[in-house]
């Protein structure tokens, strides 16, 4: 047999995994500052879940979902994203019986049957955040800055945030834009490409993000959303905005803006960076009020995110993380064994050779680890008792009594104690 791995599908080590373990941590630290508790979901779902919450005209339901059946002929979903799952944990687990609003936030991998190509897999993985029970729009820009603030911790300078409403379901609003958008369309028909000739039966709204020339340059001057929807949206999202401005968080009104999933309502926003190539949506979110009715639970307005992660990681660049823990070079495997545990017992992150390669390689491995400091056993420290402690950041090299290398250490890492 002949082993291969599944298209689409990729294993995960080495700097991928770092970036991913750094990018989770700072989730974590970031969004906790918010309120947010983790929620973890299964993996799969009944399908139904999906097509009603996610809509069965998207290109998630309608292609790119993973079925499977089990023993008794049910149809199951691996989950080709986790808002639903989370509303129907809430649903399901009375979760909001407890708090009038509640935060969680989650991270793992997601399925979609998708074509792979840079950035783009069958299998990834999404950190995201889902906010129930407050429909003000300081809840919306509260999301916004949580992101701001991550992408900061993160170190991410790339990013940039579009911004839409698409109003509501009320027949005065989303409604009467879709009828004056299919109105305008219609006069264009000949000049749309085939997929959004059908779109405009089932799904007009969708035509505005096609990624074809022909139908970017016919909704270029199609009428804009934001300013044809019901007098409630529109101050919502002015709200909105004002609030986000007086933040200074930066962003750019896209009116063609509308996400691939059917949830939605008022406001939605992407992030992209121009780093990542033709997959350049790092993330997506949203509000969606009306997701707990279509699910036949009493409403509950709602709002969330998900970031790819495989997309932030190739964003990443390792180097600019700041150097961290120590590693330890010599010879007398003793010695080292010894002060590797020392400084892992001192609470540190310590790394060695375990294979005690020549000295120029174990410098090697230290210089590509990006630790903070170097600890030398050479032949002369050995003698004198001593350890030579290399600051990676200054290259300032001292000569250290190896009963102080700790106390060294930390007085050089918090200098003002
Ligand atoms: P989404 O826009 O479908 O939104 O996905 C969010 C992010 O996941 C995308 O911006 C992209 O970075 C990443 N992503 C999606 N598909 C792939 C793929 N095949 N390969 C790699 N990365 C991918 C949602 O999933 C919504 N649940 C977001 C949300 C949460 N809205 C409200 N709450």
């Amino acid at each position: 047999m002949k082993l291969k791995i599944v298209k689409g599908t990729r294993d995960l080590f080495g700097d991928e995994v770092s970036s991913f373990q750094f990018l989770e941590d700072k989730a974590r630290e970031v969004f906790s500052l918010y309120g947010y508790e983790e929620i973890r979901t299964p993996m799969f779902e009944r399908t139904e879940l999906f097509a009603h919450g996610v809509g069965q005209d998207t290109d998630i339901v309608g292609k790119e979902m993973f079925l499977l059946e089990d023993r008794r002929g049910r149809s199951m979903a691996l989950r080709p994203e986790m808002t639903a799952s989370v509303v129907r944990s809430v649903i399901t687990g009375n979760h909001m019986q407890q708090a009038k609003h509640r935060r969680f936030y989650y991270m793992g991998p997601m399925f979609r049957y998708e074509q792979p190509q840079k950035g783009r897999f069958r299998q990834f993985y999404q950190i995201g955040a889902e906010y129930f029970g407050v429909s003000t729009p300081d809840s919306d820009a509260e999301l916004l800055l949580m992101l701001r603030q991550f992408f900061k911790a993160v170190n991410l300078k790339t990013v940039s945030f579009q911004l839409n409403s698409i109003g509501c379901q009320k027949p005065e609003c989303r409604p009467s834009f879709k009828k004056s958008l299919v109105e305008f369309l219609t006069q264009q028909k000949e000049h749309l490409c085939e997929n959004c000739t059908r779109r405009l039966d089932t799904n007009p709204l969708r035509v505005l993000d096609c990624k074809e020339e022909s139908c970017i340059a016919v909704t270029k001057d199609a009428p804009k959303i934001y300013e044809h929807i019901c007098e409630e949206c529109s101050h919502h999202f002015t709200e909105l905005r004002s609030i986000l401005d007086d933040h200074g968080v930066v962003y750019t009104l896209n009116h063609k803006l509308v996400r691939g999933l059917d949830y939605y309502s008022r406001t939605v926003f992407e992030v992209y960076s121009e780093n990542l190539g033709a997959q350049n949506a790092a993330g997506g979110g949203g509000r969606y009020d009306s997701l707990f009715e279509i699910y036949g639970s009493p409403i509950i307005p709602a709002l969330g995110f998900a970031l790819g992660l495989d997309r932030l990681a190739m964003l990443i660049d390792m180097e600019a993380q700041k150097p961290e823990g120590i590693f330890v070079i010599g010879h007398d495997r003793r010695v080292v064994n010894r002060l590797v545990s020392n400084c892992r017992e001192a609470g540190y992150k310590t790394l060695y050779d375990p294979f005690q390669s020549s000295m120029k390689s174990q410098f090697r491995q230290a210089n590509k680890a990006n630790v903070y400091h170097v600890l030398i056993l050479g032949d002369d420290e050995l003698k004198e008792g001593k350890v030579s402690v290399k600051n990676m950041t200054t290259s300032d090299q001292t000569s250290v009594a190896i009963d102080q290398v700790i106390g060294h250490i930390k007085s050089e890492l918090s200098p003002e104690k």
